[in-house]
Formats: C-alpha cells, structure tokens, sequence
C-alpha cells in the first residue's frame, strides 16, 4: 500500500511516499527556518503562505522521485493536528483535495503520533507496547503507547515544551534559529555544573514536568551578567542548561517505564536529536536493562515519513477521514 504523506504543521512543508507503513520510498522537505530567522520565531501567516507555495510542487517532486503515477497512490495520509492553524489547514486542504480526485482513503493523523513513528521507521523490529518520551518545540509529554493507535499521556509539561526553552535561550545568545541545536554544539566539551539551574517537581504529579522557571533563570543570569559586564563561560552555561533539561526529562521517562512494567522505552521530537538527552538516556537504560530506541537524527524534526507511517497503522484500524476533516491546533493524542 503507497501512502503519500503530507505534513504542514509549523515550519517544514513534507511530502513523503512511504509503502506498507514502514519503507520510505521518498521523503521531500521544504524548510522555511531562513524566512522565520529573520524574525527569531515562527510567523504563522508567513509560514502558511509558504506551505500554498510548496505543496503541490512538493507532491509533483515526490511522484517523480519514486517514478510513481497518481493511480499508484492507495491514500492520502495528513496531519490534521495539533499545530499552527493556519498552517495545519494548508496540508488538509491539499490531501482532501488529492484524495478526492484520486478517489482514494483519507487519512488524518495527529503530529506526535507520527513522531513517535518515526521510531518504527528506524528501528524495524519495534513494536507497541513501550513507553516514548516526545520532545519537540511545541510539547513535552510522555506516552504509554499501548498499540499502533492507542496511546495514554502519563505526564507531561505544566507550562514551556522542552524545545521552547532551547529556542528562547538560543535566542538571547544569538546562536541561530532555531536555538535547540547550536546550543547543543555550543554546551558540548563545557562543564554541565557549572551553573546552577532549577530542576522543578510538580507535587503529586512526578511524571508531570515544568520548564519555565528554568527558562527565566538562564534568560535572568544572561541578563544579569550583562548588566553587570561580567563574561559567562557561554559553553559553561549551554551545557549545564542543556544538563537541567535531560535532568527533568530522563528520570521521568525512566520512572514511567518502571510505572507501565514495558522495559522499553522511545525518543520522539526534534529534542530526540539533543546529544546529551540521547547520551544520558542511553546510560540510565544500560544501568536499568531498559531497551532504548531513538529515532535516525533526520527523522528528529518534522518529516512526511513519520505521517506516512503512522498513517498506515491508522488505516489498518479503521481511521479514515471524510471531506468534513477539520484542522486542530490543540489536540490530545490519545483521540
Ligand atoms: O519536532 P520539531 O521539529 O517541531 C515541532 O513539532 O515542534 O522540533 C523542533 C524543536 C525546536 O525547538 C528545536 O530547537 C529543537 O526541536 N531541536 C533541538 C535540537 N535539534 C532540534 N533541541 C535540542 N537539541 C537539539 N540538538
């Protein structure tokens, strides 16, 4: 079964074409992160403009990839949530109009889902059940992924996503956009304690999880060495905020594997490409026994593929959508 796959959540435009769920035959990708740089952020009007330019000369390169026709594509698989609005409704728009004219399924697949698919991609022995750790610029939660489609969050963040903190840091510094990965290259070789940085606890919720107090205190010790003339050690300060983060993220992801008794645990998101979260995973899942499965560093960010294959474990269980497919910005992944 070829699905062709469409993703336009935030800043990336992808198509994929991806057969019986997990061989990618083509993953196409229009990034807009130099029109959004200008600005230190996503513009959502900007970048659901760019997706109405990219799409269709995207779907066009995808075919002419694989050397497929139209009449080789069995559904179309899309984002439908969560994200930007504006620029979710490009992307649903496009599949509802592909798949109506090729008179094939519709297929709406929630963003995160297909993060944690990508993990299926890599790894072609993975199976459901395991715990995954999704870690993007837009949400921190941990799942219990239960089967293919169903999923329960066990915790999550109470305020920033982990990749916000990244970015508005990054920001300040002036490292590039967006901030997660230079600040990753900048902390690399600096000494994780060398500044001290918050690691808060949410009472009664231990898997839950809360970034913005520790985002204030890097932007505050930033602004503050400033004020005074005071030169920080910055790959001093990049490591040890970078080591603040795994320290909220690893041990949760940790005690929910022990809580669920699956022994085996998966990254998701574009902060699954953060070398010390992936480092000090690997170490905690050695010293645990936990099997450890981190998606391959290009299928981090967003892409068409993780649609694509998640789209198929979608339709084997009956999700198909009709032309009434709405976009949602918001969406709780185990609907
Ligand atoms: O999953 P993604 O591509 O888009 C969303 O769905 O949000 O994630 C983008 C996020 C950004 O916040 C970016 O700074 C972060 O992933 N990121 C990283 C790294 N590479 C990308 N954060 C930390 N370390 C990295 N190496």
């Amino acid at each position: 079964m070829n699905i062709l796959a469409i993703e336009s959540s935030c800043d990336e435009t992808a198509v994929a074409i991806v057969r019986n769920g997990r061989e990618v035959l083509c993953d196409c990708i229009a990034s807009q992160v130099e029109m959004h740089a200008i600005y230190g952020g996503v513009v959502p009007e900007i970048a659901s403009r760019k997706h109405v330019e990219a799409i269709s000369v995207l779907a066009d390169r995808a075919l002419e990839q694989t050397g497929l026709t139209r009449r080789d594509i069995d559904a179309v698989a899309v984002t439908y949530a969560p994200g930007l609005i504006g620029a979710v409704l490009v992307g649903v728009n496009f599949a509802k109009a592909v798949a109506y004219a090729l008179g094939v399924p519709l297929i709406p697949v929630h963003h995160t889902r297909g993060h944690i698919a990508a993990n299926y991609i890599t790894h072609p022995e993975l199976e459901p059940p395991f715990v995954c750790l999704c870690v993007s610029g837009g949400n921190t939660i941990i799942v219990d992924v239960q089967s293919y489609t169903e999923m329960r969050v066990l915790g999550g963040t109470r305020d920033d996503a982990a990749g916000e903190c990244f970015d508005k840091v990054g920001r300040v510094l002036n490292i590039g956009y967006p901030g997660g990965a230079p600040m990753d290259r900048l902390g690399q070789g600096g000494d994780p304690n060398r500044y001290e940085f918050p690691r808060a606890h949410v009472n009664g919720a231990e898997l839950d999880m809360s970034f913005s107090g520790l985002k204030t205190a890097a932007l505050n010790l930033l602004h503050n060495a400033e004020q005074k003339g005071e030169e920080l050690n910055l790959p001093d300060f990049a490591a040890s905020f970078g080591q603040a983060i795994s320290d909220s993220l690893v041990p949760r992801a940790m005690a929910a594997v022990a809580q669920t008794g699956y022994n085996t645990l998966a990254i998701a998101g574009g902060v699954a490409a953060n070398s010390r979260i992936r480092a000090d995973l690997e170490r905690s899942c050695k010293q645990a026994g936990v099997k450890l499965y981190m998606p391959e560093l290009k299928l981090c960010g967003d892409n068409g593929a993780m649609i694509g294959c998640q789209g198929y474990y979608e339709y084997l269980a009956g999700h198909t959508a009709g032309q009434d497919l709405n976009a949602y910005a918001t969406r709780d992944i185990s609907l």
